[in-house]
C-alpha cells in the first residue's frame, strides 16, 4: 500500500444510501419513514455494507423531497420524530452501521424562519442570510436556475421592492456564506447532529456555497452547463470548508463527502488532501454527465455514451487520488436514473449478469464506493407514460417551460423516461404483495411493477444465484482483501470498447478485475507484461473453467469476474 496513505473507516467502509420516503412505510400513509428503516435495519446490515447514507430527514413543505428546509433541527413529521430518530442511530450503531446525513446548506426553504424574517423588511437582522438585489439597482444579471419555470434564478419579492437569488426553486433561496453570522448558524447545527452521535455528513451542492456577490454580467450565450462551472469554486469556498472543518468537523471523528458539482480533476486535491483540512471526499459529475446531451444538464445524449469514456473518467479520478485525498466511486443516487437501466442491460436477458457486474466494478475500484437502496436487488427506470405520474419538481417545471414556450412535449416525455429522478424514488421492492410491501397505503409515487417479475428482496432471498446474493458475496469480497481498497490501479485494454479491465495491486497482491459491458461473448487477451503464475477465481457473476493459468480469456455477456493472481 502507497504509504502515505492513512487508513480510515471511511475508506474502507462500504455506502448504502436511503431515499427515506422511498424506503419503507410503517404507518401506511404512503410514505417512507424512519421507522419504517429501523426496522429494516438487521436486512441492511445482512448487505455486508457499513455506512448508511440518508437522504434529508429534517422538517420541510417538500418543494423538493426534503432539500428545502424550514427547520435544521427537526425531523419531517411525515417522517416520524426526534425520537424514532435516536431510535436510529442506537440500533445502527449497536449494528456497528455507522450514519451519514444529508447537509442541505447552500439554501433552505423558504418557509425557513431566517427567510421569513430576511424578506419581512430591508433592515431586519436577518436580511443578511440570504442574497438580495434591490430593485431600483435594475433587472439583476443573469442566473440560471435548476428548478425554476422560466430558468429564472432571480425571484422579485415586493415586500421589499427586491429579488431573492435561489438557484434551484423559488421555495430554496440561498443562504448568504459571505455573512459570518450564517457561517456560525450553520457550524451551531452541524454540531447539534453531531452531539447526538451521527457520523457525518453529505454536503449538498457544496461547491456552489461561495458567490462573488458583486454578480459579474455573465456571459449572454452561456447553456445551462455552463452555469455549472461559473457557479463552482466561488472566491471563498475553501476559506469557508476550512473554517468549517476547524471549528466543527475537527473535534469529530466523522466522515464528510462533498457534492461537488464544477469541481475538476485539476482543483480536486483543494478539496480533499488531508493538508488541506476541508474535506474528506466529493463527488465529481463527470459521469453523471457522460450520456447527457452537449451544454445540457438534464437531457440524454441520443448518442449514448462509450466505455472507452467511461474507462476513461474512473482512471482519470483514480490518478488524481493515488497519493493524496480520497475518491468515492458511485454510478448513480437518487438524482439519476437506476444503475442498471443506465450503465448496464435492463433487458430480461440481460438483467441479472449487468446488475452484479456494476456492483462487482464499484467493489472493485480504489476509492469509497456508493450503493442507492435497491441497487442490491437490480431495480431498474420505471418509465413514466404520463406527467401525472411524475413527483418531482426538476421533471414538472421543465414541462411547465416548455409547455409555456410551445416546445415538443412528446419528444420531452419520452427523455425524461431515461433521464428523470423519479426513475430512482420509486419504492424499494421488498415483496410480492400489493405495492410491493413497501406501504398498506396509497404510494405518493408509484411502485414498478416488475417486483412481481423477480425485482424483490422476497424473490431473490432464498436464491443462490440471486442479485442480492451476489451482493452479499461480493461486499465480502472486498472486506476480506484490504488491497481492494488501497492497492493502486492500472487499466489494461484500453482500447477495448467492450470489456474494461483493470489491474488492483498491494504489496505483493494482485487481482485483475475483467468486466464486460457487452450483448455478446467477448475474448480477451491480457498483456504480456503481466507475469503470474497462478490465477485464482475470487469471484465471477457467471459460468467460468477454475484454476487454470492463462491470459486468454473467454467472457460472457455482462460477465464479472475477479482474479487473484500469484
Ligand atoms: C442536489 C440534490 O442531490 C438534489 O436532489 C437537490 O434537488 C438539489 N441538490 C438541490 O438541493
Amino acid at each position: 500500500m502507497n504509504q502515505a496513505v492513512k487508513r480510515s473507516w471511511w475508506k474502507e467502509g462500504i455506502v448504502y444510501q436511503i431515499y427515506p420516503r422511498s424506503f419503507q412505510d410503517s404507518d401506511g400513509n404512503g410514505i417512507g419513514d424512519i421507522r419504517g428503516i429501523i426496522n429494516r435495519l438487521d436486512y441492511i446490515k445482512s448487505l455486508g455494507v457499513d455506512i448508511i447514507w440518508l437522504n434529508p430527514v429534517y422538517e420541510s413543505p417538500n418543494d423538493d423531497n426534503g432539500y428545502d428546509i424550514s427547520d435544521y433541527r427537526s425531523i419531517m413529521s411525515d417522517l416520524g420524530t426526534m425520537e424514532d430518530f435516536d431510535e436510529l442511530l442506537e440500533g445502527m450503531h449497536r449494528r456497528g452501521l455507522k450514519l451519514v446525513m444529508d447537509l442541505v446548506v447552500n439554501h433552505s426553504s423558504d418557509e425557513h424562519r431566517w427567510f421569513q424574517e430576511s424578506k419581512s423588511s430591508r433592515d431586519n437582522p436577518y436580511r443578511d442570510h440570504y442574497h438580495w438585489w434591490p430593485a431600483e439597482k435594475g433587472t439583476p444579471p443573469k442566473r440560471w436556475s435548476y428548478f425554476d419555470v422560466e430558468s429564472n434564478a432571480w425571484k422579485y419579492d415586493a415586500t421589499t421592492d427586491a429579488y431573492y437569488l435561489h438557484y434551484f426553486s423559488i421555495k430554496q433561496p440561498d443562504l448568504n456564506w459571505e455573512n459570518p453570522k450564517l457561517r456560525q448558524e450553520v457550524y451551531d447545527l452541524m454540531r447539534f447532529w453531531f452531539e447526538k452521535g451521527v457520523d457525518g455528513f453529505r454536503m449538498d451542492v457544496i461547491s456552489f456555497i461561495s458567490k462573488d456577490t458583486s454578480f459579474p454580467r455573465l456571459p449572454d450565450d452561456a447553456v445551462p452547463d455552463d452555469f455549472i462551472s461559473m457557479y463552482a469554486n466561488g472566491p471563498n469556498l475553501h476559506k469557508y470548508l476550512n473554517e468549517m472543518n476547524r471549528e466543527v468537523l475537527s473535534n469529530y471523528d466523522v466522515m464528510t463527502v462533498g457534492e461537488a458539482p464544477g469541481v475538476t480533476l485539476e482543483n480536486a486535491l483543494d478539496l480533499v488532501s488531508e493538508d488541506r483540512g476541508e474535506l474528506n471526499m466529493f463527488f465529481h459529475f463527470d459521469l453523471m454527465t457522460l450520456d447527457r446531451a452537449p451544454g445540457e444538464v438534464f437531457k440524454m445524449n441520443p448518442n449514448g455514451w462509450s466505455l472507452k469514456e467511461f474507462k476513461r473518467i474512473f482512471s482519470e479520478w483514480d490518478a488524481v487520488f493515488a497519493r493524496k485525498g480520497w475518491g468515492s466511486v458511485f454510478l448513480n443516487n437518487h438524482d439519476f436514473p437506476r444503475t442498471v437501466s443506465r450503465w448496464g442491460n435492463d433487458s430480461p436477458e440481460h438483467w441479472r449478469n449487468a446488475a452484479t457486474m456494476l456492483q462487482t466494478f464499484l467493489l472493485t475500484m480504489r476509492g469509497t464506493p456508493y450503493f442507492y437502496f435497491g441497487d442490491e436487488i437490480g431495480m431498474t427506470n420505471i418509465r413514466f407514460d404520463r406527467i401525472e405520474q411524475y413527483k418531482d419538481i426538476n421533471t414538472i417545471n421543465m414541462y411547465k417551460k416548455i409547455a409555456t414556450e410551445g416546445g415538443d412535449l412528446d419528444e420531452f416525455l419520452l427523455d425524461q423516461k431515461d433521464a428523470g429522478r423519479d426513475n430512482a424514488r420509486t419504492p424499494m421492492q421488498w415483496d410480492e404483495t400489493d405495492n410491493a410491501g413497501f406501504t398498506k397505503g396509497d404510494p405518493w409515487i408509484e411502485v414498478n411493477s416488475n417486483y412481481k417479475k423477480g425485482v424483490s428482496v422476497v424473490a431473490q432471498e432464498n436464491d443462490p444465484y440471486s442479485v442480492l446474493n451476489y451482493f452479499r458475496r461480493v461486499t465480502a469480497v472486498r472486506k476480506a482483501h484490504v488491497g481492494l481498497v488501497y492497492g493502486s490501479y492500472e487499466l489494461l485494454n484500453v482500447n477495448n470498447e467492450n470489456v474494461y479491465a483493470f489491474l488492483r495491486s498491494h504489496d505483493k497482491e494482485r487481482y485483475l478485475v475483467l468486466l464486460s459491458f457487452s450483448t455478446q461473448n467477448e475474448a480477451l487477451t491480457i498483456p504480456g507484461h503481466l507475469n503470474y503464475n497462478r490465477i485464482e477465481k475470487l469471484i465471477s457473476n457467471d459460468l467460468i473453467k477454475d484454476d487454470e493459468t492463462y491470459k486468454e480469456f473467454l467472457l460472457r455477456p455482462y460477465q464479472a469476474i475477479v482474479y487473484k493472481l500469484s
